[in-house]
């Protein structure tokens, strides 16, 4: 086992095969006849919200599909950590050409995480290279918001829609994690992570963790680990985007947001309270900025975009002056 296997909880307890993984059971239940006959499998899309599965159920079926070559013929890119659509070209005409001895597999698998975060253009020249290279490869595609993808493509895949984690599976999930690390816990406790983390597992498993460095799972401790981090960090973003640094702020915040799981709404709240804390002297324009924010989001705006518009908008206020 590598050492972050057993530093990170998420990656220790990242499921390995198709009966270890919880919950989004009309998924599993399409999913398992297209693994038994695997001739006939789509290109897929995944999509939903952030620690549902989809990454890890991505690299399951090219484990089952793929067998023991699993890793020869398969490969996981990430969209928006490549640079723009030529490299994906590259990578994936290269990989598709490269000579193998394909009676093994059925197809290579390209699992194309992120995919809702390239652009219009690229996600344009992604469906010509699904094409071309569509005999000897299938894809997965994966991503938060279905509507950041376009349509050809969206009609080119079999889409499965994730959903947050329900309670009782979540609750169940920490409760085995505890009980194999030999934390206590109180089940109030886990529920209280279940409540916080809205059904995000791997938010839910990360605040466990830290949780588990204070001591017991209890109210306590949770608070501890969940509230005073998250508070100073937004703390700091907010000093950030003041300095006008809206880089650095907007890389913290969707560290939160995406890798913790901070709902939106709490970012808004803790923020409040950072601005009544410290008593800026933008105190006025940055309680206005954020109450139009809250309202935009409130009525259904995307999150991600208002929260980043935010920043931008606060970093603006000193440079004006
Ligand atoms: N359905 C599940 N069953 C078991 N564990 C899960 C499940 N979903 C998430 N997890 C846990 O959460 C971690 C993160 O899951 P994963 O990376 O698959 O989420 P994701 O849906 O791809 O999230 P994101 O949209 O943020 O990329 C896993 O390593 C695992 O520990
Ligand atoms: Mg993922």
């Amino acid at each position: 086992m590598s050492e972050l296997r057993d530093l990170m909880w998420v990656e220790k307890y990242r499921p390995e095969k198709i009966n270890e993984f919880i919950n989004q059971e009309s998924t599993i239940k399409r999913l398992k006849p297209i693994i038994k006959n695997s001739s006939a499998m789509p290109h897929m899309l995944f999509t939903g919200p952030p620690g549902t599965g989809k990454t890890t159920l991505g690299i399951i079926i090219a484990k089952s599909i793929l067998g023991d070559n699993w890793q020869e013929y398969s490969i996981l890119l990430n969209a928006s950590d490549e640079r723009g659509i030529n490299t994906i070209r590259n990578r994936v005409k290269t990989f598709a050409r490269y000579a193998d001895n394909r009676e093994k597999i059925p197809f290579k698998m390209i699992i194309l995480d992120e995919a809702d975060e390239m652009t219009n253009d690229a996600q344009t020249a992604l469906r010509r290279i699904m094409e071309e290279t569509s005999k000897s490869c299938r894809f997965i595609l994966i991503g938060n918001y279905i509507s950041n993808i376009i349509e050809p493509i969206q009609s080119r895949c079999a889409i499965f829609s994730f959903t947050r984690i329900n309670e009782k599976e979540l609750v169940k999930q920490l409760e085995l994690i505890c009980k194999n690390e030999n934390i206590k816990f109180e089940e109030q406790g886990l529920e209280e992570i279940s409540e916080i983390t809205n059904g995000d597992l791997r938010s839910a498993i990360n605040l466990l963790q830290s949780c588990a460095s204070l001591g017991d799972i209890n109210m306590k401790n949770i608070q501890k680990a969940s509230g005073h981090s998250f508070k100073s960090k937004i703390e700091e973003i907010l000093e950030l985007s003041l300095d006008n640094d809206f880089n650095s702020a907007r890389i913290k915040m969707s560290e939160l947001t995406n890798i913790y799981g901070l709902s939106e709404k709490d970012f808004l709240k803790y923020m409040n309270e950072a601005i009544n804390k410290n008593k800026y002297k933008e105190m006025k324009e940055l309680i206005e900025i954020l109450a139009k924010y809250d309202y935009r989001i409130i009525t259904g705006s995307n999150p991600d975009i208002q929260l980043t518009a935010l920043l931008a908008e606060i970093s603006n206020l000193r440079k004006t002056e």
